[in-house]
């Protein structure tokens, strides 16, 4: 008899929903992690320290820039670093207890350590063999390299993001290197503290992969903030000093060498899955070109009995894709029906204002056919003009013929959370009119996405 009806190797937002929800279904579960504390990569160096740092400095550059004059408030701010950090510490701690307190509640057992394969129903961790029915690679993703710029986020000058999570003082000139996501969430953390920031970027654009409309307004507003971008950039050499990095910048498409000279460099040029160590020899898998493990629709692998869910398979790399792949995989293992539509996963940015969009980008969708897209401006919202905080828009992208929303972007100080109305509406095949029969409440910022969607038709009423 298998000592465990599942195994999940890796407890970040994949692999500890999935071992929660494998109990909750009945099944004997345990959940391996190498790391101190349970939670994965979201939890201890991603999501939610980024996410406390973002909204410690968005509060501290409103007062310290003065962004309350407009409201007759004047105050003066000050930081203590060593408490900004401890603040973010305390809310890491208090969610990766939070897990080891929902795997006891749940009887998950977490097995301490390292996995590896040992065969195709058998792990090892330390000295000790477990078998299992069912196996779930959920083992994440690590930082992209990048070459001859050797990360030692202890020394403090070349980081990569957990470094950056943890800078012992606010830079003079921090470079970033890789102007996606993470670049510009760290990037506006240490420039609102009082950094110089300079993103270096290979592409044309900041944000591959977004609706081009939002790329251009996000650079835009990040521009008018003070951070600066170097786009079709390339980066030789970065060089390491007695204090500080000299960076040797080229175009793109090739030309005469410039330098640029750092504090701090931030490396987020990607991530990659993690596959090694796994010894997936032993298992029978094998992984794809870009290094990920295949999966079909019931996130089951080429090898029966094993599966595999978040950034160790293809898709965005994102918590909540993670999670729900967490949970339909530990449903399907239980002769369940789980479900994730790959097709309607939202991503944000939390810069401010956030960037966020579901489904296509405008671009994508005339590939596939006629669109009509409504935009609506939060100039013409009544929420946002009382709070005096105007910046950005919604865009709906809609099939010209059955106006089936098939994309939704926001940029907005609240986009991450109105998308979520976006995704809905998506998930249940709304059409844009849908959304503008529906009753938003008024005065709400959401409000902007009923215009955006009487725009389709060219009727909205506020602009
Ligand atoms: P992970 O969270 O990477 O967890 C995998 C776990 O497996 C790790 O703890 C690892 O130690 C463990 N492990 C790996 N191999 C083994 C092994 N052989 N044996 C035992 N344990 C093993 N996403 C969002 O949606 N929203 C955000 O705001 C966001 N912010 C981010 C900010 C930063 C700075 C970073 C770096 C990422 C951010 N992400 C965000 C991405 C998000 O963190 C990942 O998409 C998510 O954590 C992936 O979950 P996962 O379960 O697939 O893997
Ligand atoms: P990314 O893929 O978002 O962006 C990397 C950027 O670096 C791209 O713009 C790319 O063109 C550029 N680049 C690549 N090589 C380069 C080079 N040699 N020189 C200059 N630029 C180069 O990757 P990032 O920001 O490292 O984030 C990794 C993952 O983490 C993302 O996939 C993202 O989904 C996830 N994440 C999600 C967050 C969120 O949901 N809010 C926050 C942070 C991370």
């Amino acid at each position: 008899m298998a000592d465990y009806d599942v195994i999940i190797i890796g407890s970040g937002p994949g692999g500890y929903v999935a071992a929660i929800r494998a109990a909750q279904n009945g099944l004997k579960t345990a959940c391996v992690e190498s790391r101190e504390t349970l939670g994965g990569t979201c939890l201890n160096i991603g999501c939610i320290p980024s996410k406390a740092l973002l909204h410690a400095s968005e509060l501290y550059e409103e007062v310290s820039a003065g962004h309350l004059k407009k409201f007759g408030i004047t105050a003066s701010a000050k930081i203590d670093h060593g408490e900004l950090l401890a603040s973010k510490d305390k809310a890491v701690k208090g969610l990766t207890d939070g897990v080891a307190f929902l795997f006891k509640k749940n009887k998950v057992d977490w097995l301490k350590g390292h996995a590896s394969f040992e065969s195709k129903n058998s792990i090892k961790v330390g000295d000790t063999v477990y078998t299992a029915k069912n196996i779930v690679v959920a083992t994440g993703s690590s930082v992209t390299p990048l070459p001859g710029a050797d990360v030692d986020n202890d020394k403090g000058v070349i980081v990569d993001s957990t470094g950056a999570l943890s800078l012992k003082k606010v830079p003079g000139h921090l470079v970033v290197i890789g102007g996606g996501v993470i670049g510009l969430e760290l990037g506006s953390v240490w420039r609102r503290l009082g950094a110089k920031v300079t993103v270096v970027e290979y592409l044309d654009q900041i944000l591959p992969g977004m609706d081009g409309e939002v790329r251009k307004e996000s650079a835009k507003l990040l521009k008018k903030q003070g951070m600066e971008f170097l786009t079709s950039t390339k980066v030789t050499s970065v060089k390491t000093g007695k204090s500080g990095a000299t960076l040797t910048l080229e175009p793109a498409a090739g030309g005469e060498a410039t330098t640029l000279e750092a504090d701090v460099v931030l490396v987020s040029i990607g991530r990659r899955p993690n596959t090694e160590g796994l010894a997936l020899e032993k298992s029978g898998l094998a992984l794809n070109k870009r290094g990920q493990i295949e999966v079909d629709h019931y996130l089951a692998t080429a090898v029966p009995g094993i599966w595999a869910i978040g950034d160790v398979t293809p898709g965005p790399m994102l918590a909540h894709k993670a999670e729900d792949e967490g949970i339909a995989v530990a449903d399907n293992i239980a002769g369940l029906t789980g479900y994730v539509n790959h097709d309607v996963i939202p991503s944000v940015v939390y810069t401010m204002p956030e960037i966020a969009g579901v489904g296509l980008t405008e671009e994508a969708a005339k590939e596939k056919g006629e669109v009509k897209v409504g935009k609506f401006p939060f100039l013409g919202n009544s929420r946002a003009k009382a709070n005096q905080d105007t910046d950005g828009f919604v865009k709906i992208i809609a099939d010209a013929k059955t106006d089936r929303v098939l994309g939704v972007w926001i940029v907005n100080r609240l986009a991450g959370t109105l998308i979520a109305e976006a995704a809905l509406a998506m998930e249940m095949g709304a059409s844009s009119e849908d959304i503008a029969l529906t009753c938003h409440a008024h005065p709400t910022h959401a409000e902007a996405l009923k215009e955006a969607a009487m725009a389709v038709t060219g009727k909205p009423i506020h602009i």
